[in-house]
């Protein structure tokens, strides 16, 4: 006699999720890029105006930076070979390393394959069982992620709250703190509370992990960020996370950190130890592109004026604006349905527009999330404001009244 119960078939629940995810508008379909030019792309056969990439400074088609990778792919290949630790840490991940921890004023950092690699090592890296992973309501997934295999305490503050976050820091004060957040919040645009969470992180003995996904190369003197434009040393701020996959055009993440948090990530980091080392000739091409981004600060004036641009036509057709100086300027819709309906025509008309549904934002936070970029000129900002008018009104009454909405696990 079998007193087991039924063991749960996989496949219909698969399908059981499939047919709910249907019935509430959350299905995802992958768009297939044909080529780049610019800010202009093709995108399932159609000649689109790219308003949904993170390539702020457009640097991801750069001819000087494209060239740099081939000539060292025939040089160096197009595989490390292996992991950092075995024989897959080549002379240009050094340079690579270098020259970001000169760029952001920290004396050591550590190359990963990704972003979301790097914020799931230095939960697991730094934290045991017990202490606490107090974090911003908006953090990314990879920082909620990084903290559940650290399998420390994922406390979550309200958004941008840095009042709430002394409480909770006060109220779990055994064990170690790490108090992780984004510079700029991926999905809002908005700043976190830097200073404030810097004195919270002395105050209390944590240490304060910043984000800077899509802050470096945009924000700060020399695009160093928004720790930098916030005055922050790296005594206040020990670790940092640098993504090479937006502003810098390419693909990877180095931290960057002082020196025994840098070297026990490097030594106890599974994310960092258990996988190949990027291509080393696309190390040689993020060196080139941080070059740019560090010099080149044209780029940046550029898209602070653009940006500028936006939220004036935006304002002045009344759409519901969010308290963001950033490229990332999201139009917030609230239904599902409703945001896919606006991002398909506004398609029909040639803009290509994130339309983001949970679970990256909350149930009832759907938006249109609008990216400006260098490469785009004071003309698209007006054509794709034009393409916006006639949903103006749309946009403004399914917000009205509605606070703003908090994050998504
Ligand atoms: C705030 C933030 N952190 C981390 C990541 C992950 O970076 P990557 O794309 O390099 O994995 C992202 C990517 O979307 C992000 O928005």
């Amino acid at each position: 006699m079998n007193l087991h119960p039924p063991r749960i078939d996989l496949r219909q629940r698969a399908q059981e999720a499939a047919e709910q995810r249907a019935e509430a508008g959350l299905v995802r379909r992958r768009r297939q890029i044909s080529h780049c030019h610019g800010a202009k792309v093709g995108c399932d056969g159609q000649r689109l105006l790219n308003f949904a990439s993170n390539d702020y400074l457009g640097l991801a088609h750069h001819p000087a930076i494209v060239s740099a990778m081939q000539i060292a792919a025939q040089n160096c290949g197009v595989g490390a070979g292996a992991s950092h630790m075995v024989c897959g840490h080549h002379h240009e991940h050094e340079l690579l390393e270098r020259a970001i921890a000169d760029w952001l004023g920290y004396p050591r950092a550590l190359l990963f394959g990704s972003g979301y690699l790097a914020n799931l090592a230095v939960p697991q890296s730094l934290l045991q069982a017990g202490d606490v992973c107090l974090q911003d309501k908006f953090d990314h997934a990879s920082l909620i992620d990084g903290a559940r295999l650290a399998q420390a305490r994922l406390v979550r503050y309200p958004h941008a709250d840095a009042q709430a976050a002394r409480r909770q820091a006060q109220a779990h004060a055994d064990g170690a703190l790490l108090l992780a957040t984004d510079g700029v919040f991926s999905m809002d645009g908005d700043l976190a509370p830097l200073p404030e969470l810097a004195a919270i992180a002395a105050e209390l003995r944590g240490l304060l992990y910043v984000d800077e996904a899509h802050a470096v190369g945009v924000l700060g003197p020399d695009g160093r960020g928004s720790v930098a434009a916030a005055g922050l040393t790296p005594e206040q701020v020990p670790l940092l996370l640098v993504t090479l996959g937006k502003a810098l055009g390419t693909c990877g993440a180095v931290l960057v950190g002082q020196d025994w948090a840098i070297e026990h990530i490097q030594q106890t980091a599974r994310p960092y130890i258990y996988t190949t080392a990027m291509p080393p000739a696309l190390a040689v091409a993020a060196l080139a592109a941080v070059k740019m981004a560090r010099e080149e600060g044209w780029r940046r004036e550029q898209l602070a004026a653009l940006i500028a641009r936006f939220r004036e036509g935006a304002r002045v057709l009344g759409l519901p604006l969010l308290d963001s100086t950033t490229p990332i300027q999201p139009l917030p819709v609230g239904d599902n349905a409703r945001v896919m309906g606006i991002a398909r025509e506004l398609e029909r008309r040639g803009f290509l527009v994130g339309a983001i549904r949970p679970p990256s934002v909350p149930p009832g936070g759907a938006r249109l999330r609008i990216t400006l970029s260098a490469a785009h000129e004071e003309h698209d900002i007006d054509a794709l404001l034009d393409a916006l008018a006639p949903h103006a009104d749309a946009i403004a009454a399914s917000t009205r009244g509605n606070v703003h909405p908090t994050t998504a696990d």
